[in-house]
């Protein structure tokens, strides 16, 4: 199988790819720093440094797209001329390239603020273009903390098979072992098709599960995972000796001394203490006896405090780059600062090797399979 990696960055989709034995054979980034790491880890991969508007006839054939968009607001004059209406953006690109390949999977990651912003009418759209092209659409938001990983990060996975039929669909992204938690009854829904309802019609956040085709979707919020704790914890990746640069001086202990004890976990986070007068996650310092808070590229996040054996510092960027699951030495050929933004702007590998493998594996379970539902037929009738 050949997969080929758009907005790719330092290669996140690529790593999962590599472990499932999938071959990425090109890849686009405009970004100059994500490009020369891309390049010193894949070298063998096609790599075009540019806009991705300005290479769509080049892409190859492959079987599966994948890609990280940029999360760009579709423009309010776009939006006036109708919900299919995505020109000019970078999700555009996508849906021009799907065209024109009609490569059999693709999966797509954003963040959890997709579902809702603007009502749902952001998502809507991008749900309606994808699933208005022969593509079976399924979405789940699903957090890096289930995948092994010492972070709170969810992340929107969307995914799509080719498909000539509404009789061939086949939800894959809820497993056997995982169903335990879904409401058998909403789930009966999903097969009503009548109970599909039409993009234009819905005006507000989606749920954190659903699928859509030819232009209708449904969806249910599931419970996440497993409710259990995470798998990985942070004071299980630390560096054991890091550079003095990570810790920090004295004004910033002084700070530190007038800050109050917190002492509790959000989202599995651990709070030790909050700065006096500012209870926002900005002026926390954290412990490491939970997972980390949503690792990203703005720079102020990268100087959040940690207390760790009784001393106060930043995490490093080797424990940024094992926080989100990738080798240790994966940018070692840029900058330290600029490594920050490159993990922080990164998918985590194990996340979407897990939505790789159910969808193109294609003997996952098949909703109508799933003990404890009655036995319903599929009909077409309302397509
Ligand atoms: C959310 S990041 C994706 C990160 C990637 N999934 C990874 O694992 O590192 C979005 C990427 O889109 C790239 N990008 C933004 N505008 C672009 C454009 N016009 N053409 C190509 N890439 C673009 C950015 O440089 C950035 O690396």
């Amino acid at each position: 199988m050949k997969a080929i990696e758009l907005f790719a960055g330092i290669g996140g989709f690529r790593l999962a790819c590599d472990e499932l034995g999938i071959d990425t054979i090109w890849a686009n980034d405009i970004d100059k720093n994500a490009s020369k790491v891309y390049r010193q880890n894949f070298p063998t991969t096609i790599h075009i440094q540019d806009d991705i508007n300005a290479h769509l006839a080049e892409v190859p054939d492959h079987d599966l797209l994948t890609g990280g968009f940029p999360c760009q607001p579709f423009s309010s004059a776009g939006k006036k001329l109708g919900i299919n209406d995505v020109r000019g953006t970078l999700f555009a690109s996508i849906v021009e390239i799907i065209n024109l390949k009609q490569p059999k999977f693709f999966v797509l990651e954003n963040v959890k603020r997709l579902l809702s912003m603007d009502n749902g009418s952001h998502f809507s759209t991008i749900l309606n273009a994808l699933s208005s092209i022969g593509y079976f659409i399924e979405w789940r938001l699903l957090n890096a903390t289930n995948f092994g990983l010492p972070q709170n990060r969810e992340r929107v996975i969307i995914t799509g098979y080719r498909t000539e039929s509404i009789k061939e669909i086949s939800p894959r992204l809820l497993p056997k072992n995982d169903t335990r938690n879904v409401n058998y009854l909403s789930l009966k829904k999903v097969y009503d098709f009548s109970k599909w309802v039409n993009f234009s019609q819905h005006k507000s956040k989606f749920k954190n599960w659903g699928c859509a085709y030819n232009g209708k979707f449904i969806d249910i919020d599931i419970q996440d995972f497993s409710m259990s704790l995470p798998t990985k914890y942070l004071y299980q990746i630390l560096e054991k000796n890091p550079d003095n640069s990570f810790f920090f001086n004295e004004d910033t202990k002084k700070r530190i001394e007038e800050s109050i004890e917190v002492n509790r976990y959000y989202n599995g986070v651990e709070i030790r203490y909050n700065q006096k007068g500012g209870a926002r996650m900005g002026y926390s310092i954290f412990g490491v006896r939970g997972v980390a808070p949503t690792l990203t590229s703005s720079t102020s996040r990268h100087y959040e405090r940690y207390e760790i054996d009784g001393a106060y510092r930043r995490l490093t960027n080797v424990e940024y780059a094992r926080i989100q699951g990738f080798p240790d030495n994966h940018c070692q050929n840029i900058s330290v600062y600029d490594q920050y933004v490159l993990f922080g702007n990164a998918v985590p590998p194990a996340l979407v090797k897990w939505a790789i493998n159910q969808l193109t594996n294609t003997n996952g379970l098949r909703l109508a399979q799933i003990e404890n539902i009655d036995d319903f037929t599929l009909t077409a009738s309302s397509f």
